[in-house]
């Protein structure tokens, strides 16, 4: 098999424990179930779980207690994004090649859509530990939950978008802000991705502070091949708009620094991601491609 069709295997896989995690759309808050459902199985990368397999198959883990994580994580991401699309926001009508939530079901639902993944993912994250074997795993499961809580909280994601809407108003335009920014509303899910996956697979502290870095550097390529593809791309490829930056007067590294420059940064930062990956006992070599392919992604 090669690279694009274990991908697509891995994104299947994905998308089955995801279907076992959401809920149902019955009763009177259906119409919120569905504006969820709605956001999570529209598609996308599915970059967040398949990360934090990868680190935990990196370490030698087996066993399902992974899956509430994977679930989680991504109902974080989708409540971000759909939040991130709002009126208030970004205002963006397109994402994945298809209506924006809010689009689809109006504001308020978005917002409860949104309200009710986040707090779902915890709901889904503390089922893992109905699945530990041992005090030591529950251990583990603990360290994960709090990661997530971090990563996604004020000192991570949420942070980080508090930051990019107050960069809007161009106050004080540094390559710092600009790194505060891409590192928590970006990076931050992308390390609680890899640190989870290697927690839970029992791996020592000095290589999870590995995975928190290696995962800040895939996290800041990551944001700015995006808002690269914000000003080189087209809403057909991407399945969103593209000009988004632009319109809301976003900082973005392309501003800062041209296309050129960014370009140059996405490549070195992954290529410093990958020298830590290759510095475990293990190798994972799907993990390995799988972040070299950013690099040049298209979507
Ligand atoms: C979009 O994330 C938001 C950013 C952090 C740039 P993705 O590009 O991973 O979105 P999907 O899930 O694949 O649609
Ligand atoms: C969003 O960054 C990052 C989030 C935490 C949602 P962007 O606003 O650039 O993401 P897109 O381009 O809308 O996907
Ligand atoms: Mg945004
Ligand atoms: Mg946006
Ligand atoms: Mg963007």
């Amino acid at each position: 098999m090669n690279f694009n069709e274990k991908l697509s295997q891995k994104i299947d896989q994905v998308e089955i424990i995801l279907k076992e995690y959401l809920p149902k759309e019955n009763g009177y808050q259906s119409r919120l179930i569905e504006a969820m459902n709605y956001s999570v199985m529209a598609g996308g990368k599915r970059l967040r779980p398949i990360l934090m397999k990868e680190s935990f198959l990196l370490f030698g883990g087996s066993g399902r207690q992974i899956e509430p994580f994977m679930a989680a994580l991504e109902m974080i991401h989708n409540y971000s994004l759909v939040h991130d699309d709002l009126p208030a926001m970004d205002n963006d009508e397109y994402r994945r090649g298809r209506k924006t939530t809010w689009k689809v079901y109006g504001d308020g639902m978005a917002v409860l859509a949104g309200d009710g993944l986040l707090n779902l993912a915890f709901e889904t994250a503390a089922l893992a530990f109905d699945l530990a074997k041992n005090q030591e795993e529950m251990q583990r499961t603990v360290r994960a939950l709090k990661i997530l809580g971090q990563k996604a909280g004020i000192n991570g994601m949420i942070g980080g978008q508090c930051a990019d809407i107050e960069a809007e108003e161009g106050r004080q335009v540094t390559t710092q802000l600009l790194l505060f920014i891409h590192e928590n509303k970006t990076a931050a899910l992308i390390q609680a991705a890899m640190m989870i996956g290697a927690v839970l697979a029992g791996a020592d502290e000095k290589s999870i502070l590995a995975m928190e870095k290696a995962a800040y550097n895939i996290g800041i390529a990551f944001q700015i091949q995006d808002d690269i593809l914000d000003v080189t791309s087209t809403t057909d490829v991407l399945g969103k708009p593209v000009g988004s930056d632009e319109k809301n007067s976003k900082l973005t590294y392309v501003k800062l620094h041209g296309l050129e420059e960014s370009k140059e940064e996405v490549k070195k930062m992954s290529k410093e991601a990958l020298s830590i990956l290759s510095s475990f006992e293990k190798r994972n070599e799907f993990l390995e491609e799988l972040v070299n392919s950013l690099i040049t992604r298209e979507k």
